[in-house]
């Protein structure tokens, strides 16, 4: 009996020829498609493994899971990697990871497997994820070992009339899922070239937006909870704000970011609801968040990036910074009006149950209560230590 290997398969050229090429070693596959929040026909790409060789295949719905436990403590830590990307791609690989040593448990696997390059981050966010769950399971690259080039994967299939899709042939490398949409390779891989329509998918151009309008985004506990008042799943809050978003072009992202594996790469992402819902998310944090708990948040959001991007998930680190985000959270309830326009959008008003914002004690005009008395002394002892340094003693 052949050993059995279970692969995170897309559906698309590298993983499906992935199948082929491990079959030929001698490993039994067990392809496994997880859905989390992609577009496309997941159900044919997973009938369509075992035509390439698998010996089962797999579709996995782990959408629900995805929002719950890594989108939203993204949203919670207003994570933007390098200040701009929201990490799409980096919140999926951990829950592949999970989903994979799950099956390969299942099946009694003696590997498993993904479709990485040797180029990317994701191969660590796998690997280093696969290898806090499962220590001693083996992880097979086979995109990063066999060493064609996308013309001769191609070939490789042609020769063994595999079924591959070429319909869905682009010349982007895609990766999507239900926080947004990352694209890179093709006429992009030139930073001065402008992104063309094409790429785009979730946004319209900002030039076609329709005029400007505000939403009210709720949220209770950090979580979007409604939308204009209609309460919904967070799933279907983050949709519902991604649609709308995306209708004025807002979210789309075009940045040269630091890999950790050392290169400059150029990418494009589309991230209308995350954009949108961190703008808001962030701003409600302005009125319920004490001074000093939101300028830790604040430094801790971007360690989170980090951590996350380099493929540290299932680390001690994220989850302490997650156990702070929960506590942060508790009054972080309330109502964002965004104003959205082509391209951008603003927050122009906020409410909250537990708004620290008194307008008793922020009015210039009658009805204040702010002890201007104490103004003068708390300005005297303030200064006390610049005056001291400047007269030498
Ligand atoms: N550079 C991004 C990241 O490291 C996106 C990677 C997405 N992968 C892709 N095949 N387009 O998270």
């Amino acid at each position: 009996m052949s050993p059995k290997v279970v692969l995170a398969y897309s559906g698309g050229l590298d993983t499906s020829v992935a199948i082929a090429w491990l079959s030929e070693r001698g490993w039994d596959v067990v392809a496994v498609a997880v859905d989390v929040g992609q577009p496309g026909d997941l159900n044919s790409a997973v009938a369509r493994a075992e035509s390439l060789g698998a010996v089962e295949a797999r579709l996995v719905q782990a959408r629900h899971e995805f929002v719950e436990d890594y989108v939203l403590p993204a949203l919670k830590m207003n994570a933007l990697y390098q200040g701009r990307y929201p990490l799409v791609s980096a919140l999926s690989r951990p829950l592949i990871s999970k989903v994979l040593v799950d099956v390969a448990n299942d099946v009694d696997a003696a590997a498993v497997a993904h479709g990485c390059t040797g180029k990317g981050n994701d191969q660590v966010r796998f690997e280093v994820s696969l290898g806090a769950l499962a220590p001693d399971l083996d992880v097979l690259a086979p995109v990063r070992d066999w060493g064609m080039n996308r013309a001769e994967t191609i070939a490789f299939a042609a020769a063994r009339s595999l079924p591959i899709e070429t319909t869905k042939s682009s010349p982007y490398s895609i990766d999507e899922n239900a926080w947004g949409r990352s694209i890179e390779c093709g006429v992009l891989e030139d930073p001065w070239v402008a992104p063309p329509d094409d790429v785009f998918a979730l946004t319209a151009a900002p030039q076609d937006a329709p005029e400007p309008r505000d939403v009210v985004v709720s949220f209770d506990g950090g979580v979007p909870v409604a939308v204009d008042g209609e309460t919904l799943a967070p799933a279907n809050a983050i949709d519902a704000v991604g649609k709308l978003a995306g209708s004025y072009g807002i979210g789309r992202i075009d940045m040269v970011e630091d890999r950790l594996v050392g290169i400059k790469s150029r990418e494009v992402y589309e991230c209308p609801a995350g954009i949108a819902l961190i703008a808001a998310h962030q701003d409600l944090e302005g009125i319920t968040l004490d001074r000093d708990l939101a300028k830790e948040k604040r430094r801790l959001s971007s360690l989170w990036s980090e951590v996350v991007y380099d493929g540290l998930w299932f680390s001690p680190l994220r989850d302490a910074i997650d156990a702070f985000a929960a506590t942060s959270q508790a009054r972080v309830t309330g109502d964002v009006k965004l104003r959205l326009s082509a391209g951008g959008c603003l927050p122009v008003g906020r409410r909250s149950p537990y708004s620290l914002y008194s307008e008793t004690l922020a009015t210039y005009d009658d009805g204040d209560t702010f002890a201007h008395e104490d103004a003068a002394g708390f300005t005297r002892l303030w200064g006390l230590p610049a005056k001291t340094w400047a007269r030498g003693s």
